[in-house]
């Protein structure tokens, strides 16, 4: 069973609060507040009830080590050229996404310093259907919501399955499991704001595709 809920911010505040906080204080992290984002992990839906996930927590500096040198490989091949050509994304400005790519930069050199982190993985056989992350990434959710709620910063990172062959046998994760998402985690250095996103009436639709939901 989850322990009481903490006081604090109420389950709105916390969705519209949870931000990709790349920023991350070295310190470490209570064991109970790890365990308290495992367990919100752990409560998600997947498919039938399967639970065929996996946590792994690592501190190991070594191993972070190991498998931040392919993170930086894939933002110095890939990630990094396309921040310098393509446009800020809804709801964000010029500004605002370079200050965007400044911390996305950050957390690549910084990657390893994280105190925490989780890895997502999933029992999925050798060769997972395109539907296997929707029995993970409800998980990866609830422990970002759980993080932000106890005060701590995470982001959703998948960047490193750029080179996963690499990176799951630097983290030793056994044939017919697969890593989903890497949260690292720490207290954050800066503070908790608003996530940026676009109008909601540019994205949903009334009784058929394109057509505006009146009133939202
Ligand atoms: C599928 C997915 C993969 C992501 N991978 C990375 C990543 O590898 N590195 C990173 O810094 N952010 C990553 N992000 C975080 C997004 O860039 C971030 O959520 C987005 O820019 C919105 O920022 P905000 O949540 O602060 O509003 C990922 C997010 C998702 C949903």
């Amino acid at each position: 069973m989850a322990e009481a809920t903490p006081q604090g911010p109420g389950i709105f505040e916390i969705i519209h609060t949870t931000r990709a906080m790349r920023r991350l204080k070295p310190d470490p992290v209570p064991e109970d507040l790890i365990r308290q984002v495992l367990l919100a992990g752990q409560a998600a839906a997947s498919g039938g009830n399967t639970q065929r996930w996996r946590f792994l927590v690592l501190k190991d500096p070594e191993i972070k080590k190991k498998v931040q040198v392919y993170y930086k490989k894939a933002y110095d091949e890939v990630v990094g050229p396309r921040y310098t050509t393509s446009a800020p994304p809804p709801g964000s400005d010029p500004a605002r996404y370079k200050r965007q790519q400044a911390a996305v930069e950050y957390l690549t050199d910084h990657y390893h310093e994280a105190p925490v982190w989780i890895v997502a993985c999933l029992e999925d056989g050798a060769n997972p259907a395109r539907s296997a992350g929707s029995s993970i990434y409800p998980a990866v959710q609830n422990m970002l919501l759980a993080a932000r709620a106890l005060g701590l910063g995470s982001t959703l990172t998948t960047r490193h399955i750029s080179y996963e062959k690499e990176v799951d046998a630097a983290m030793g994760i056994p044939p017919g499991f697969h890593s989903y998402a890497i949260l690292p985690i720490g207290y954050p250095m800066g503070r908790f704001g608003p996530v940026g996103r676009g109008p909601l009436a540019d994205v949903v639709y009334l009784d058929g595709w394109g057509k505006a939901y009146p009133g939202i």
